[in-house]
């Protein structure tokens, strides 16, 4: 089949690649010029594990091609994906600019009974405009599609081959039955149904992901109160499968480049239909003082953060990646400065995209540099690296042995044997 993915960033990327490789003749289109030429030439415009193989394959196989040019790609292609990003208004509300966009830009190549499946995270109502926008332009007969995206970044070629779920969201039945044949290479259960209940699925499960992460910091705070240990709570409430393990770990809470904004537009829709989420809005409230939290546990262990140098370590949202989207470590960071702290930090991918974005901060190239005449250490971002150091080492290299664990990834017995102040989220 032919295939065009409009936006080659993470989603339109790594779909493209695989879909490619399923035997697919497959286009990736983007305005950003620069990006297409580093695709072309087989690199990951981003840090993203096993990505690479999958683009070289397919380039090599002359199955999968990049571009710039809607008129080279749309009139050849039976499905066109729109992966463009949906951020965020500052009102909370998302921005449909890129997608309405890029609908404008397909209009005028389109062939008849083209399929244009939407990939980007948008609110139940989004097609109608796009259908709208289309419309206005052409003739030509095409039917309107939801595929919503659940990739994970740091996994996300594994999660692209085997989903959790598929959801399939269409008007028509040979619509629906295009997209069946075209996900049969994948191994995943598959949801097929209207338009809007796909596009509210994505809300849905972004929203409550986030509620449980911040479900599970407002527990460790009181298991910091009571002298409770989080981990153990979170392990208790998690083997009942009824409420499952994962997303209970607290820590210094969600960032990314979907949870803050799909929450935000999940809460600006109720708002705008007459039902308020309270329930999102406390979670993002939650969210927003775990920095608060966290930040006064340094605060207070450093005995005034004023003039000493704190350690960072993890940069990135979240680990195995170098999106720095909404990543907790610059909100964190810059509170710091704020009050006087100067900053060390080491992240192994993410440093270059952190360096954009971060000022007057000391990058260093591993974690002990980090640690060389700091007064504290603070775990940021879980990276498997750092599950394992030498805190004999860390330990001569610090001015004062403190680590604050906002990731929670150590035993604190073991850390506080090796003679370090050590305080995690409602760890004892
Ligand atoms: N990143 C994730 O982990 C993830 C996971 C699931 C869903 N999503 C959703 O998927 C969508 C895309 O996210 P992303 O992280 O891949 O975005 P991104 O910001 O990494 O990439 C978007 C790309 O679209 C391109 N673009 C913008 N306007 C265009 C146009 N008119 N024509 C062609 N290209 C255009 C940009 O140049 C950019 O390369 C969003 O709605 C997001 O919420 C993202």
């Amino acid at each position: 089949m032919n295939l065009t993915f409009i936006g080659t960033g993470y989603v339109g990327v790594i779909t493209a690649a695989v879909f490619a490789d399923f035997g697919n003749q497959v286009f990736g289109l983007d305005i950003d010029k620069k990006r297409i030429k580093t695709l072309k030439k087989g690199k990951v415009p981003f840090y993203e594990p096993q990505v690479e193989e999958f683009l070289k394959k397919g380039l090599a196989s002359g199955r999968l091609k990049f571009t710039n040019s809607y008129k080279e790609s749309i009139p050849k292609s039976e499905v066109i994906f729109i992966c463009v990003g949906t951020p965020q208004k500052e009102s909370g509300e998302v921005n449909l600019d890129y997608v309405y966009k890029a609908s404008k830009q397909i209009a005028p190549h389109l062939k008849d009974g083209t399929i244009i499946a939407v990939k980007s995270t948008v609110p139940p109502g989004a097609t109608d405009q796009i259908k709208k926008i289309i419309k206005k332009i052409t003739s030509k007969k095409f039917s309107l599609a939801s595929c919503p995206e659940f990739l994970r970044e740091g996994q996300a070629i594994e999660d692209t081959l085997h989903p959790s779920r598929i959801i399939i969201g269409a008007e028509d039945k040979k619509t629906i039955q295009v997209l069946l044949d075209l996900h049969k290479p994948i191994n995943g259960k598959t949801i097929v149904c209207d338009i809007r209940s796909a596009q509210m699925v994505k809300y849905a499960a972004n929203a409550y992901l986030a509620t449980k992460v911040s479900f599970s910091n407002s527990i460790a705070r009181i298991c910091d109160k009571v002298d409770a240990d989080a981990k153990l709570v979170m392990d208790g409430l998690g083997f009942d499968p009824r409420i499952g393990r994962q997303f209970l770990y607290p820590g210094l809470g969600f960032g990314g480049s979907c949870f803050p904004k799909d929450t935000a537009a999940l809460s600006f829709l109720a708002k705008s239909v007459g039902y308020p989420l309270k329930i999102i809005d406390v979670a993002k409230e939650v969210n927003r003082k775990q920095i608060d939290y966290v930040y006064k546990k340094i605060n207070r262990l450093a005995k005034g953060v004023k003039g000493k140098t704190i350690g960072i370590l993890g940069l990135s949202f979240k680990p195995n990646t170098d999106d720095m989207r909404e990543a907790r470590s610059t909100l964190l960071i810059e509170k710091l400065q704020r009050n006087g702290a100067k900053i060390k930090a080491h992240d192994p991918v993410a440093m270059k995209n952190a360096k954009k974005i971060l000022k007057k901060v000391t990058f260093t190239p591993n974690p002990y540099q980090t640690a060389k005449n700091s007064h504290l250490l603070v775990i940021v971002t879980e990276w498997n690296e750092f599950k394992k150091l030498d805190f004999k080492r860390i330990k001569k290299l610090m001015k004062t042995p403190i680590v604050v664990d906002g990731r929670n990834i150590y035993e604190p017995e073991r850390i506080k044997r090796l003679g370090f102040t050590y305080e995690g989220i409602g760890r004892k």
